[in-house]
């Protein structure tokens, strides 16, 4: 949640002082409006629902009822095995049964297609640490990372804040569904030669927040052959890979490199959490997994600032070597978020919205810029506001995400009850009523 800090009147780092916390974005600003304000059904009917927030909450049910069932892993009672061992323990290495466990679920998600070494696997508390750590590693203050538009807008302060790296977007559009091609890529790492900067390597996200779209492997295919050209790093956050939907498959980088035989592999570092496809943001349970020894070895002790509790690794190694637990898990999420996804794209088409086609992710694209005065970032936020605040829905306009065409908003459809998500969705189809007849 955003804080602000008053003006000090004693002085603090560059680091603290610095803009780059990205927290003065509508995308944190819609999350106060809300916190000031939530809607309860009983309490508070005309509050803000929250739809800016990309949690899973469809599956708590299975979560709670494995807990149910195998109390042993979170219950350490005087004398219980284990507790000493687990209180004691700070190895930075993370515990084996744990990152074998990870290593598993991860290769349980590709279809087995991709294999994983639980010695690669360095943990962290979340994918935002293994953002951050991994770009401390890769680049140096002044540097820069190339990112495909739209993005998650906590990558303004994840890459940037700390680590002194700038971002130089690669400006996708709708033309072709915004995906990635070699052009926009050369073009923007022109961009960044013109601005004299030191461009480190790639970071995408598949599937894409805040698309919900998985990235086709013929793409992956160039991305990977564009970072070995410029000889450049390729990060692939893929921490929504057990929540995509659609019968195709969801391809990771990791299966492209295993197709190529782990050809310029070196270059390669995959980031996960269990934070979207387990709804376990609260947990902070992230890895890097590199393909880079001595990214591995750097990460591994850079970790030391950002360890998961071996209280949480314990829990979920067990939660996670439970192949039936498992299984049921990532069949019946997927289930239940496609209803979702199916039920929010219905409801906005009825309200004459149309979407990005979706496949994957806790939210989807819509696209409001029939409802713009002018194609403008100032107009896009002039109706977020009036939606913010009036509508009393909290969306993500895409300028949040940096997005190059006015007008798209990331909706998001996993963090409420469906009964929420109908009130939501009867809001929406109110105002587009009204502006149609106004
Ligand atoms: C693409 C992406 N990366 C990283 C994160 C941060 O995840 P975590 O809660 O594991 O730190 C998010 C959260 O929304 C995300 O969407």
């Amino acid at each position: 949640m955003a804080i602000e800090i008053e003006k000090p009147s004693v002085g603090l780092s560059k680091v603290a002082v610095s803009e780059t916390h990205g927290e003065d974005s509508p995308y944190f600003g819609g999350w106060k409006t809300y916190d000031s304000n939530p809607y309860d059904k009983s309490n508070n009917p005309w509050g803000v629902i929250q739809m800016g927030l990309a949690e899973n909450q469809v599956s708590f049910d299975l979560l709670e009822k494995y807990l149910e069932e195998h109390s042993e892993p979170s219950s350490w009672g005087k004398g219980a095995p284990g507790f000493r061992e687990n209180a004691l323990f700070q190895d930075y290495h993370g515990l084996k049964s744990f990152r074998q466990a990870m290593a598993n679920f991860m290769e349980q998600i590709r279809g087995g297609r991709a294999k994983f070494d639980p010695d690669r696997i360095v943990l962290t508390a979340g994918a935002t640490a293994a953002n951050e750590l991994l770009t401390f590693i890769l680049a140096d203050p002044g540097d820069a990372l190339l990112v495909p538009t739209p993005y998650y807008p906590g990558f303004d302060r994840d890459l940037r804040w700390r680590t002194g790296v700038k971002i130089v977007p690669i400006h996708c559009d709708s033309s072709n569904n915004f995906q990635v091609t070699p052009e926009v890529m050369e073009a923007a790492y022109r961009c960044g030669a013109s601005m004299n900067l030191n461009v480190r390597g790639i970071l995408i996200t598949n599937p894409s927040n805040p698309l919900g779209a998985k990235i086709q492997r013929s793409v992956l295919e160039q991305i990977l052959d564009f970072a070995t050209n410029k000889n450049i790093h390729l990060v692939s956050d893929e921490i929504y890979s057990g929540s995509t939907f659609s019968s195709s498959e969801f391809i990771s980088i990791a299966e492209v490199l295993e197709t190529r035989g782990y050809k310029d592999s070196e270059r390669v570092h995959i980031v996960y959490s269990l934070s979207k496809d387990l709804g376990l943001p609260g947990f902070r349970v992230g890895t890097i997994y590199s393909y880079n020894d001595n990214v591995v070895t750097t990460a591994r002790r850079m970790s030391r600032f950002t360890l998961i509790s071996s209280q949480t690794q314990h829990l979920l190694a067990c939660m996670l070597s439970n192949r039936e637990f498992t299984e049921n898990y990532l069949k019946t999420n997927r289930e239940r978020l496609t209803i979702r996804y199916d039920m929010i794209v219905k409801g906005l088409k009825n309200a004459r919205i149309e979407c990005l086609k979706g496949n994957a992710g806790l939210f989807c694209w819509m696209n409001l810029s029939p409802l713009l005065k002018q194609p403008t970032r100032e107009s896009e936020l002039a109706l977020w506001n009036i939606i913010l605040n009036e509508v009393r829905l909290n969306i993500s306009p895409g300028s949040s995400c940096h997005c190059s065409e006015p007008g798209w908003f990331r909706v998001c459809f996993a963090n409420m009850s469906e009964q929420t998500l109908q009130v939501a969705l009867e809001r929406i189809h109110k105002f587009m009523e009204q502006r149609r007849r106004n």
